[in-house]
């Protein structure tokens, strides 16, 4: 560990005493399950603190990659010969494997998308497709990610229905009174972030939930930040659509899955055209397939599925509540740590959290914290984060995020710690 990675000696001690007071969770032996987190980066040890844009891959998922491609590639739901049968039970099982993650009451209910924009964007433009009319209403909040603020732009835009925005308060929690003074007898849909991407909040969701199917509202959720950091039971929240990518919960980029309830997905006309989404094709007229098929033209991401689901055997060993305790318990640490630093800015300082801190030090463009963090070995994202509403919200040009993932450590968040203290001796 170099000189800029020691952990000053009054986080040793807070650091050890936590740690073995969180006795069944073995950071170590999860980090050695990661291989990337050998790496080092400009000389130093990789400290990744960037999971909110992606999370690194278990060694378990990547060999399920290999192995696919090794010993089993074939495309699904197509061929007699053995590869395709094994391929398309392997996929399915995958799909067992989600449903059972979320607690989906079917499989049916378990769309494969290309990730959460893939799902937002499937929801919005069947909505589009004679369901929204001009003059419906559809709420979102001032803190979501673009891929859940646009695809409803774009529905607005061909419909004629009305965007309304919940504004968001300066402690970085949504107005809830505001919210419910939004939903009215033309509310259609209710499209909200589960957990902040940009700075970490963790909304009510089962309340914001109930208050929208007490006005007759659908409601969609952005789990993207939420299903790494806890167990989501998509049927005691009750939502009615929920996205979520496997690239943020330690799985393959380019996949992810959308739940919708079994009747609405029914209600819905198809996203796209193609094969698998189909039972006739004739030029007179076409039938389409059944759940969760009709949604899922063309070849998927096999390899993406399967290695998702063995993200998600990886997770069900550990333990989602252990995953969670652990990661609560470096969030602690980090707001105590990081707070101490003179002209530390956190963003959303009164708010329920999840593995993200979002700050600024001082007049320090985030930017150039960011390049002298990484020649430090420490990865963080700075900017808008998607999320450029919520920076105009809070008249920023964006912030330094560090956001947490089951591997990471309290000396780590030292090394962060000592990290900026270096760039504001120098940019200070
Ligand atoms: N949505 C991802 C992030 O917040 C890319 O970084």
């Amino acid at each position: 560990m170099s000189e800029l990675q020691n952990p000053t000696m009054d986080h040793v001690v807070k650091s050890n005493i936590s740690e073995l007071s969180d006795i069944n969770y073995d950071v170590e032996s999860v980090r050695n399950d990661f291989p990337i987190l050998s790496r080092k980066i400009h000389d130093q040890d990789l400290v990744y603190f960037d999971n909110a844009a992606t999370t690194q891959k278990p060694a378990s998922v990547i060999q399920t990659l290999t192995r696919f491609y090794s010993e089993q590639n074939a495309n699904v739901h197509r061929g007699i010969h053995t590869l395709s049968q094994e391929a398309s039970d392997a996929f399915e099982a995958a799909r067992g494997t989600i449903k059972k993650f979320i607690n989906a009451a079917s499989e049916q209910e378990v769309v494969f998308t290309t990730g959460t924009t893939g799902g937002i964007n499937l929801v919005a433009t069947a909505l589009s497709r004679g369901i929204l009319r001009p003059g419906d209403e559809i709420v979102i909040s001032g803190m979501e990610h673009h891929s859940n603020i646009v695809p409803w732009q774009m529905a607005c835009e061909y419909t004629g229905a009305i965007l309304k925005v919940i504004d968001v308060l300066p402690d970085g929690t949504l107005d809830l009174e505001h919210y419910e003074s939004l939903l009215t007898e033309k509310t259609r849909l209710v499209s909200i972030g589960h957990t902040s991407n940009a700075i970490g909040t963790i909304h009510p969701l089962k309340a914001i939930i109930d208050l929208a199917h007490s006005a007759e509202a659908l409601v969609m959720v952005d789990g993207a930040q939420a299903v790494p950091h806890e167990s989501v039971d998509v049927v005691a929240l009750d939502a009615d659509f929920f996205a979520f990518s496997s690239h943020k919960v330690y799985g393959p980029t380019g996949f992810g899955v959308l739940y919708g309830k079994k009747d609405l997905l029914e209600m819905l006309p198809p996203y796209q055209g193609g094969g698998d989404m189909i039972e006739t094709v004739s030029f007179e007229k076409t039938t389409y397939n059944t759940l969760p098929f009709k949604f899922e033209a063309g070849t998927p991401n096999i390899a993406g599925a399967i290695a998702f689901a063995a993200a998600i055997d990886y997770l069900n060993e550990i333990g989602m509540d252990a995953v969670r305790k652990h990661e609560q318990g470096l969030i602690e640490y980090g707001l105590d740590a990081l707070g101490s630093i003179p002209g530390m800015r956190i963003i959303g300082d009164g708010c329920p959290r999840a593995s993200v801190i979002s700050f600024l030090v001082g007049d320090i463009h985030p930017y150039d914290a960011g390049t002298f963090l990484d020649r430090m070995g420490i990865a963080v994202r700075t900017g808008h984060h998607c999320a450029m509403p919520l920076m105009n919200r809070f008249k920023i040009p964006g912030t330094i995020r560090a956001s947490f993932g089951m591997y990471n450590t309290r000396s780590e968040i030292d090394a962060l710690v000592k990290g900026v203290e270096r760039v504001r001796g120098i940019l200070a």
